[in-house]
């Protein structure tokens, strides 16, 4: 099972021969930009966490020329119908998708959710992630909230993909405290340094994170992780 790194917010999950996108956003982010060829990117599924550009600005061609089945919530799902896609599934808050990988849970983010053109974009959402291999928390751009330790209570997370670039969401000590409440060591590293808003000190989180014995995981673009 392979964990890549695409930039931002924006992972992709190999598991067997599936390939599963989250929030893909490359074609706007300096950084990723000149690493990534979203013409090369393959997708089965694509997760969107919430309609903020910087999370589905590549989301509608990605999906035309793969086909990708994608999953995000009700008014996530009813813009992109209107972009031209129809495989999509809308979900929300609480459920549950069984699908041919393992079984998703769609989970609150505290947050907000407009689409790129200003439209109601529903309500952002994290997700939880069971494979055969191993289960991974997706948070989405969140602040920390007491509902992560339901998380912790309920599965038994390897992984969690946080945000540490403050500001907007959750920065490295909040994400700690997260990863705590989800009951996982294993931090993966998302949404920092993109934009100036977010740039982050990595020393610094290294430190925070050998502190209370956390692994914080920060992948290069482009490169991947075996889980
Ligand atoms: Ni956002
Ligand atoms: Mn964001």
């Amino acid at each position: 099972m392979k964990l890549h790194y695409y930039g931002h917010s924006c992972f992709l999950i190999e598991i067997e021969s599936i390939k599963i996108l989250f929030d893909p956003f490359i074609t706007g982010n300096d950084l990723a930009k000149e690493k990534i060829d979203i013409n090369t990117i393959e997708a089965d599924y694509i997760f969107i966490s919430h309609g903020h550009a910087d999370h589905i600005l590549d989301a509608v061609e990605i999906a035309k020329r793969t086909n990708a089945k994608v999953v995000s919530n009700w008014e996530v799902c009813a813009w992109l119908e209107k972009q031209g896609l129809t495989n999509v599934h809308p979900v929300n808050h609480g459920g549950r998708l069984s699908l041919d990988f393992g079984r998703v849970k769609f989970v609150n983010a505290v947050h907000s959710s407009s689409m790129p053109d200003g439209s109601y974009g529903g309500n952002p959402m994290g997700f939880v992630i069971e494979t055969k291999e191993k289960n991974l928390y997706y948070s989405g751009d969140t602040a920390l909230t007491y509902d992560m330790k339901l998380i912790g209570q309920s599965c038994k997370i390897d992984y969690c993909l946080l945000p540490i670039g403050d500001n907007f969401t959750m920065g490295i000590e909040d994400a700690i405290i997260a990863s705590d409440f989800v009951q996982c060591n294993q931090i993966v590293g998302l949404h920092y340094d993109t934009f100036g808003y977010i740039v982050i000190d990595k020393e610094f989180a290294h430190k925070k994170c050998k502190k209370k014995h956390k692994t914080l995981s920060l992948i290069e673009i482009g490169e991947y992780i075996e889980l």
